[in-house]
């Protein structure tokens, strides 16, 4: 497929959002045509399920349910928006995707990567990321960042037993896809995070004919 599809990973608290707003301008500045999305969500009906997903009332929520409800979520926003994007040649940066859910789904909720990866085979459609970038902070302190910012969503608000669950879903991630997943190290200065980052996205857009 032509186009180039980037998705961005970590612990709730990671400072993803700040790097995926410095990434897009990077990206914007040099002229490049960029859709950004993310997951749960990204269209209207995956942005629908995701308000179930996330109500902080919806507590007799099975695991099963949870992940079929992600994996529900992203067929949508994967056929819907991202493969004709990508189709059309666009870079599309997503904040969180697959990965998200073996690591929280798989690891954190124990449903296992092989669960996770079997439902969500309908849901990718044969799609994977180019690249995906993880930042990498410790759950202790990307919880203590998230609670000085606002009211917690269901997810945020699980204990931090959960959140280490998380955190070791995605270095496990980080093993067996060390390929494609890219870990910066996200308990450093906002500029020094995003020189990271620059230096990896401006590898495979080389790599992938756009600069
Ligand atoms: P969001 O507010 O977007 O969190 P963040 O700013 O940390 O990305 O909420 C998404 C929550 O859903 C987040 O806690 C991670 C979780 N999640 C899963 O558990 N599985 C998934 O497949 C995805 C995409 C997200």
């Amino acid at each position: 497929m032509k186009g180039c599809f980037i998705t961005v990973e970590g612990t709730d608290g990671s400072g993803k959002s700040t790097q995926i707003e410095l990434l897009m301008k990077y990206l914007t500045d040099k002229g490049l045509d960029i859709v950004f999305s993310r997951e749960p969500g990204g269209t209207e009906i995956s942005e629908k399920i995701r308000e179930i997903i996330l109500d902080i009332d919806n507590k007799n929520m099975t695991g099963t349910t949870e992940a079929l409800l992600y994996a529900a979520a992203r067929s949508q926003h994967v056929e819907e928006k991202i493969i004709p994007a990508l189709e059309a040649g666009k870079i599309v940066i997503c904040d969180r995707f697959v990965d998200s859910s073996i690591a929280y789904q798989g690891a954190a909720r124990n449903l296992g990567a092989d669960v996770i990866m079997q439902m969500n085979s309908f849901a990718l459609h044969g799609l994977m990321p180019d690249m995906t970038l993880f930042f990498d902070l410790s759950p202790e302190k990307g919880i203590l960042r998230k609670k000085n910012e606002r009211a917690l969503d269901r997810l945020e608000a699980e204990k931090l037993d959960f959140h280490k669950r998380v955190y070791e879903g995605y270095r496990m991630l980080c093993k067996m896809y060390p390929d494609r997943i890219v870990p910066i190290d996200a308990d450093r200065s906002v500029e020094t995070v995003h020189k990271d980052v620059v230096e990896a996205i401006d590898r495979l857009l080389k790599e992938k004919h756009y600069v």
